[in-house]
């Protein structure tokens, strides 16, 4: 549990202490009581703490535990370092068995109470759904935390959307036989339950094939499971004024389809449906943080098994646009599934500009890695206000170009287009895009590739552990509250 105050009480069980170096050198903490303050003042003395980055001391007055965290220099300090800090803090062992802990930074921002939030909510979150517990685990949920700020609504909000980048990690890292595309669906229906000003519409097969979603119905075809095409339309802003939509790529699983993927890469591919998660977390950010705005939110839900059934490399399909795309690659599923709704939401909802995301190519974890996910746009001011939220969050973007040169790459002899490209191994991130581009038409666009950052196999990364990021949430929610 995690509750802001605005006054620290040093009075019972722990306190974790953030200091700068400037601070221990300055002794500047005019806040303190008198007795931790001496006992501070003893520990540095000694030789024992000088607020160096890395640094923990931990120490015991009079029932309270402190533990000191160092930040090092102040100018040094980023939201990245402090959160990553302050996880550390958090998952310190002098903290583990104490129920109640307060947070107390002297130095104040707005900046350190948003990463303290993010440190203890996104940080301190483990996937253990399937772990037997030991008898003697602490449970961080048990724990009592009481953040000290001012920024009483900053800390809030961030409370909020750190949540709802949970729920996205939740649905991540669950098998790929409970996060069904179904299940998706109930899981939409539930957040939006009763709620004023929100409308769903969902697709199942049929409705799918009435309106001749061939494409997503194709990568569907060798499943044994039902596909679904989930929109939400939210009207919290003014009649008439245009939506943000926010398309999510929703494979419940990967296989590759016929075109099947070998070993090691197939073991995450519950992952691929990371988009859609994230357009699932975005909106119950939206209904929590009441955003005044219009808004969709669209989930293209399939799973790419194999069976006799399965769509076959070298098909030909015809999708919602009409347009016909001859499958190169039955592993490069997730455009064609993108392709229908992407038309579908553009047509029918006429969105004011759409942000997508996918776990969409492997050449992009090969360009940039798992700290950044590539962005690619047909609209450089809406590019732009997405890189400022990126920055703002650290959830980190960098652009990628998409130029008419690239049209080249996807050009079929058999059909309009094809989902591979023609230049074997160069420049995938970008087909991807290019695909992906012939069917948001003049619609304002950005295309987030989060194949490398949606989920990470380090036990720490940053401050996430093993898993699922939430990659998308915080910094779409900040899109959301800044534009
Ligand atoms: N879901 C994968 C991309 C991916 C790779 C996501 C690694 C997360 C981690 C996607 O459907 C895929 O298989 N893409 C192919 C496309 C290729 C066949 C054109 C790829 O990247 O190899
Ligand atoms: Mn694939
Ligand atoms: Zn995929």
């Amino acid at each position: 549990m995690l509750t802001i105050s605005d006054k620290a009480t040093f009075k019972k069980g722990a306190a974790l202490l953030v200091l700068t170096e400037e601070q221990v050198r300055d002794r500047r903490v005019p806040f303190l009581p008198k007795a931790i303050s001496a006992e501070v003042g003893r520990i540095v003395k000694a030789g024992l703490f000088e607020g160096k980055r890395g640094e923990a001391v931990p120490t015991v007055l009079e029932g309270l535990t402190v533990l000191l965290l160092g930040t090092g220099k102040a100018p040094d300090i980023t939201p990245t370092s402090l959160r990553i800090d302050l996880r550390r803090g958090f998952l310190a062992p002098a903290l583990k068995r104490q129920r109640t802990l307060e947070v107390v930074f002297p130095q104040d921002t707005e900046l350190q109470a948003v990463a303290a939030v993010d440190a203890f909510v996104l940080g301190t979150y483990a996937w253990k759904k399937y772990v037997t517990p030991r008898k003697d685990d602490a449970s961080l949920k048990d724990k009592s935390v009481i953040l000290v700020t001012r920024h009483r609504e900053a800390a809030q909000k961030a409370v909020l959307i750190a949540r709802a980048a949970n729920l996205a990690r939740d649905l991540i890292n669950d098998n790929a036989d409970v996060v069904t595309p179904v299940h998706i669906e109930r899981q939409v229906r539930a957040l939006v339950k009763g709620k004023a000003g929100i409308s769903l519409e969902v697709l199942d097969r049929k409705k799918l094939a009435a309106r001749k979603m061939g494409l997503i119905l194709a990568v569907n075809q060798g499943s044994n499971k039902e596909p679904r095409v989930v929109i939400v339309r939210y009207n919290g802003g003014k009649k008439g004024e245009p939506a943000t939509a926010f398309v999510g790529k929703g494979l419940t699983f990967d296989s590759g389809g016929l075109n099947l993927k070998p070993s090691g890469h197939m073991e995450t591919m519950r992952e691929d449906m990371s988009g859609a998660a994230a357009v699932v977390g975005l909106l119950k950010a939206a209904i929590d943080l009441k955003v005044r705005k219009n808004l969709i939110f669209a989930m293209g839900l399939a799973e790419n098994a194999i069976d006799a059934n399965a769509y076959k490399p070298g098909d030909v399909i015809r999708g919602h646009t009409g347009i016909t795309v001859e499958v190169g690659n039955t592993d490069a599923e997730g455009r064609l599934v993108l392709a229908d709704v992407l038309s579908y939401v553009s047509a029918v909802y006429k969105p004011g500009r759409i942000i997508d995301l996918a776990t969409l190519t492997g050449a992009c974890v090969v360009a940039l890695g798992h700290d950044y996910a590539g962005l690619l746009s047909n609209d450089d001011a809406l590019a732009q206000k997405v890189l400022k939220s990126a920055e703002a969050t650290d959830d980190r973007c960098w652009r990628l170009p998409l130029y008419p040169e690239y049209k080249d790459a996807i050009k079929s002899k058999i059909a309009d287009i094809k989902n591979t490209s023609n230049v074997r191994g160069a420049a995938g991130t970008i087909s991807g895009a290019e695909f992906l581009r012939r069917f948001v038409g003049k619609t304002p666009w950005v295309h987030l590739d989060i194949a490398g950052t949606a989920f990470v196999e380090n036990d720490s990364r940053w401050y996430y552990g093993h898993g699922a990021t939430g990659f998308g949430v915080r910094l779409l929610s900040h899109y959301l509250l800044n534009n």
